[in-house]
């Protein structure tokens, strides 16, 4: 997770200045227990729009461990210094936050500091949780605590000197830490206000889509959603500097969001499925309101394009010989699923790679991620799964094929793939 990775390489450098600062103002006191949870206090509605915004806050995606309870904590995000656990967040007494008042479970979720007062990693993304209202947090608070409780003690994070050193964290939080709700333009309609509130406070988009400086915060102005990276996955840019072959519309960003698919452009895979499947849960309304922001970061009157003519320009005639090996490899590991006349599967859906923005961005670790761990976890099962070929083609095949595939659709060819190739397989393979 090199996202981490550059938190906790910021976070040295942080530690190093506090340590000659002095923390003294940075301590934070505990909050006391409660004996029991005031169930009696939550409604219905509001444990049922608890478990929605939960939904579109991704809690599950990172509280919960492969083949873990949900929400019973313990997924491991490595990185170089050590790994960082997620906790247990379901409302057991002793090993989840059943003893958490509202108090304690606020100032967690606005402020990154836990119970009896300690700072948490921003792995967990509480610069963006701390932008949601005070009724959305009563509410996820009542879903929370009316789930099933979960008794398992989350491993310990243990990184590190320095940076283990968790008051450190209150120097970054300083800099980069901005609390207070989302605000509303008065320039602009409500459903804008809205995708803006879902998407900068419990949708986080920009925790994995902006990049981030030397401090591993994410960078402001121009950058907001300029594309940034998740799990050895390259998150593309939300903006109209995207890569994508056809410009987003309104209506790809609704059926993306609703369905994990869009027909002209392609499918949600590697972190951005689960993303994808929180967001597939939010109503109507919601996800038109989040295409209208992520709008106005585009040229919205762009000419949509013609998905058809483009996959006929980019795919028709072959611009190498025939023979060349990439295109053996593409017939002979990719064409029987990946085929330009989509009516012929009847197995999920089956992207077009011609218009997918992996294959035309600058970046190619989304285009080999892919090949090398297919797409085991699809955003919904309808949409179908695509097998690893880490086992089945190696680094040089990778790269030439990869490579005779943006020569065929008109894009320069990636330098250094096949080294970029076997950094990826190492790397996915250390989080296996
Ligand atoms: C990108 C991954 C990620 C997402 C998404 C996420 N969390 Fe976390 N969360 C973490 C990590 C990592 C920690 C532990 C940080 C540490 O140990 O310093 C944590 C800690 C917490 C804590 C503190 C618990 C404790 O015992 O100290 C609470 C409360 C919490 N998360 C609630 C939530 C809720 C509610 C959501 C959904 C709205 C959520 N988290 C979504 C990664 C995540
Ligand atoms: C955990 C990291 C993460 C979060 C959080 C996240 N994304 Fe993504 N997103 C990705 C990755 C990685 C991809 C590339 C997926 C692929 O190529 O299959 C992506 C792709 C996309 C795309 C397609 C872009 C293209 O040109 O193909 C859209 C649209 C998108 N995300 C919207 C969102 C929105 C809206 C949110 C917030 C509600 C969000 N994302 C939150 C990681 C994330
Ligand atoms: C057995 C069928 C099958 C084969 C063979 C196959 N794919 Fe896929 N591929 C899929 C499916 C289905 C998806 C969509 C998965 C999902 O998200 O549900 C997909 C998704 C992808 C994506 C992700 C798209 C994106 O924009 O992020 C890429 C890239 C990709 N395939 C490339 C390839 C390449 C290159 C090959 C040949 C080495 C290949 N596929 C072979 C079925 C297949």
């Amino acid at each position: 997770m090199r996202t981490f990775k550059k938190i906790l390489t910021g976070g040295a450098a942080l530690v190093a200045v506090l340590a000659v600062a002095g923390l003294a103002l940075t301590h934070q006191g505990e909050i006391a227990t409660q004996a029991s949870i005031p169930s009696a206090d939550f409604t219905p509605q509001q444990i049922a729009k608890g478990k929605l915004l939960a939904a579109m806050g991704d809690c599950a995606v990172c509280h919960t461990a492969a083949n873990g309870k949900t929400n019973a904590g313990g997924l491991a995000m490595p990185s170089p210094f050590g790994t960082i656990y997620t906790s247990n967040i379901t409302p057991d007494m002793q090993t989840g936050i059943g003893s958490w008042t509202y108090e304690a479970f606020e100032r967690a979720m606005r402020h990154g500091v836990d119970r009896e007062g300690q700072y948490l990693y921003p792995a967990f993304p509480y610069t963006a949780f701390s932008r949601v209202t005070d009724e959305d947090m009563k509410d996820l608070y009542a879903f929370l605590m009316s789930e099933p409780a979960v008794s398992n003690e989350a491993p310990k994070t243990a990184l590190n000197f320095p940076y283990n050193v968790r008051r450190g964290i209150a120097a970054w939080n300083w800099l980069n830490l901005k609390p207070g709700v989302v605000a509303d333009d008065a320039q602009q309609a409500p459903e804008w206000n809205r995708g803006a509130y879902l998407v900068e406070g419990l949708g986080h988009c920009s925790a994995c889509h902006t990049p981030r400086n030397g401090m591993a915060a994410e960078k402001t102005g121009e950058f907001h959603f300029a594309g940034g990276s998740a799990e050895g996955w390259d998150a593309p840019a939300l903006t109209s500097k995207s890569a994508s072959p056809l410009p987003w519309t309104k209506g790809d960003l609704v059926d993306y969001m609703k369905t994990g698919f869009s027909e002209r452009h392609s499918v949600a895979a590697g972190p951005m499925a689960p993303v994808a499947h929180g967001l597939s849960q939010q109503s109507d309304a919601d996800i038109d309101a989040i295409a209208t922001y992520l709008m106005s970061y585009r040229d919205a009157n762009a000419a949509p394009g013609d998905a058809k003519a483009l996959i006929e320009e980019k795919t028709a005639k072959p611009k190498l010989a025939l023979d060349t090996e990439g295109y053996r490899l593409y017939q002979g590991a990719c064409m029987a699923c990946h085929r330009a006349d989509p009516s012929a599967s009847t197995f999920g859906v089956r992207p077009q790679l011609a218009l997918s923005t992996s294959l035309h961005s600058a970046s190619p670790d989304n285009a080999i991620m892919a090949v090398l761990e297919g797409v085991q976890n699809p955003a919904h099962a309808d949409l179908g799964t695509m097998p690893a070929f880490r086992h089945a083609l190696s680094d040089a095949q990778i790269a030439t094929l990869l490579n005779t595939m943006r020569m065929q659709y008109g894009v320069d060819a990636w330098k250094d793939l096949p080294a970029k190739v076997g950094q990826l397989r190492k790397q996915s393979q250390a989080q296996h």
